[in-house]
């Protein structure tokens, strides 16, 4: 491999979206921000400089990081932030991994405005496993757009202990499209020709919502996600989590030269609509007319045709979705699913209160304030890195490696009333010892409202060997766990009211985040970090941070 060098410039941006103009975060004043490309094998340098007043850090979310957690960038996990006017060079390898994944700021909720994508290409001269497309499209990033400030947004979710704001528009690259106010100028179009197959890059970037998607009239193949391929198989309509990626194959027809489709993207949620933002970003996919090869063929006023989506709540589409998806786990690309298992864990990821802090109005039930945890730790971070007292050795006042293997609280999703809604804060770490196989079980306890987790792990792919709804079942649920092909990935969605059983290597030493992927949940504590210790070989162990690493 080559070494690829970036430059991000961290600097505000005015932009206008939604009849107003205000200033936003950006890198090199890109909203989204610039497209990282690289191949399998190549060195990444990303020089970033920031120029802002906010503190910053940048994750390249589902990057594996082997050896570099220096690199990661969550804030205050492997590294205190970058502040203004200094410069942190982010350096690492992209080891087996091809597909599409993503960057964005890793503090505060900058996120909302700091992404971009990560086009990661097959080795020179190394095919994809499905037919070559024609060409690959730019790729598609969904966000939100909020009419106030990032802060403001964060103190409504953190300070005031309230239920969180509700975005003002979905996004597609930035755009939130014709179905929004003042939007039509600012509509993501696509521009193809008839009969050809294009491969489609997806990234969900909304701070808060799972979402569906489909293009009218044509139907989407399935062939990867979070850079890992899978069986393809093919749908109208798919379903991504925040954090997720998907890439599909795009068929055009070959007997509609010059219409217009819609993609149209809106949330799935089983809470009610009200409490969510439930409109529609809308993007055009534009045939080029065949007779003409001049960009001035794509003529405004055709047709357009509008995609069906799935009622808001349809779980058993989701379920049916997600159950589709399995590793290739062919020879060249073998699904290396743990089937030994070192260690087994059981976490409750759920929503609870905690008492509302003096001087704030919270408006959590009886006054307290909401929160969320994994085994009833609501994760506090410190004002210093993990990694660095990890590596130092450090760590008394930073943190102690005594996470519960179990909920502390009993957990039964059946009782009523519920009983696991106890959360207290802490710093705590599970440390794993180098090549340790992990066996992790996921249960959702639904306390406040039913909503599904996108749960994210650094650091690592896991394997999802099973997933179901109610009680997990420690007794009846191993024997139907899929050990031969499971989807490998970075980000699995816990099920509203059900659970999802993982497992992963702790193959890579370092401090690795592990979070709710809603940012509001992150925010309110859903959140936990695993410490895996070197191995004995030089090879397995984390070397020293780079010498700009930035200091608190
Ligand atoms: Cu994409 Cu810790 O995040």
């Amino acid at each position: 491999g080559i070494t690829r060098h970036y430059d991000f410039n961290i600097q505000m941006a005015n932009v206008t979206r939604l009849c107003g103009t205000k200033s936003i975060v950006t890198v090199n004043g890109q909203f989204p921000g610039p497209e990282l490309t690289a191949r399998e094998g190549d060195r990444v340098h990303v020089r970033v400089t920031n120029h802002v007043a906010h503190n910053m850090s940048i994750h390249w979310h589902g990057i594996r990081q082997m050896r570099t957690g220096w690199a990661d960038g969550p804030a205050y996990v492997t590294q205190c932030p970058i502040q203004k006017g200094q410069t942190y060079v982010y350096k690492f390898t992209i080891t087996a991994q091809r597909g599409t994944l993503w960057w964005h700021a890793h503090i505060s909720w900058f996120r909302s405005t700091v992404y971009g994508a990560i086009v990661i290409l097959p080795k020179l001269g190394v095919p994809y496993p499905f037919p070559a497309p024609h060409k690959e499209l730019t790729p598609v990033i969904f966000g939100e757009w909020w009419l106030s400030d990032t802060e403001a947004i964060v103190n409504t979710a953190l300070k005031v202990g309230g239920a969180p704001n509700i975005s003002d528009a979905f996004t597609i690259n930035g755009l939130p499209g014709p179905l929004y106010n003042c939007s039509a100028k600012d509509t993501f179009k696509l521009k193809v020709e008839p009969g050809k197959t294009y491969l489609l890059r997806l990234i969900n970037a909304a701070l808060n919502d799972e979402l569906f998607f489909s293009v009218a009239n044509h139907t989407l193949t399935v062939v990867e996600v979070d850079a890992v391929y899978v069986k393809p198989f093919t749908v109208r309509t798919l379903v991504i989590s925040p954090g997720q990626t998907t890439n599909v194959l795009l068929a055009t027809k070959p007997a509609y030269p010059g219409a217009n489709f819609y993609m149209f993207a809106r949330p799935y949620s089983t809470i009610r609509p009200g409490t969510f933002d439930n409109s529609t970003v809308a993007g055009i996919l534009e045939y080029r007319n065949p007779g003409s090869l001049s960009s001035s063929s794509f003529d405004k006023a055709l047709p357009i045709f509008k995609p069906m989506l799935p009622y808001f709540n349809d779980t058993n589409f989701v379920t049916n979705f997600t159950t589709k998806l399995r590793s290739l786990a062919t020879k060249q690309y073998p699904a290396a699913v743990p089937q030994a298992v070192d260690r087994r864990f059981f976490f409750t990821i759920g929503l609870g209160t905690l008492p509302c802090p003096k001087n704030m109005t919270c408006q959590g039930p009886n006054g307290t304030q909401f929160a969320a945890a994994v085994n009833n730790v609501s994760l506090v971070l410190p004002t210093t890195a993990l990694l660095q007292s990890h590596f130092t050795g450090l760590t008394s006042g930073v943190y102690a490696a005594n996470f519960p293997a179990m909920p502390l609280s009993p957990f039964n999703y059946t009782g009523t009333p519920p009983n696991n809604t106890h959360v207290a804060t802490g710093t705590k770490l599970l440390a794993l010892s180098f090549n340790t196989s992990v066996e992790l079980v996921m249960q959702d306890t639904s306390i406040l409202g039913i909503e599904s987790h996108p749960l994210h792990l650094h650091g690592f792919n896991f394997f999802v060997v099973g997933q179901g709804f109610g009680n997990y079942d420690a007794v009846n649920d191993p024997a139907k766990f899929n050990l031969v092909d499971p989807v490998e990935r970075n980000t699995v969605g816990v099920p509203a009211g059900g659970w999802v059983a993982i497992r992963f290597l702790a193959d890579n030493p370092g401090v690795w985040f592990m979070h709710c992927h809603l940012e509001v949940h992150t925010t309110w504590g859903l959140r936990m970090a695993w410490q895996v210790q070197d191995g004995s070989k030089p090879s397995q162990k984390l070397p020293p941070p780079p010498s700009d690493m930035p200091k608190c």
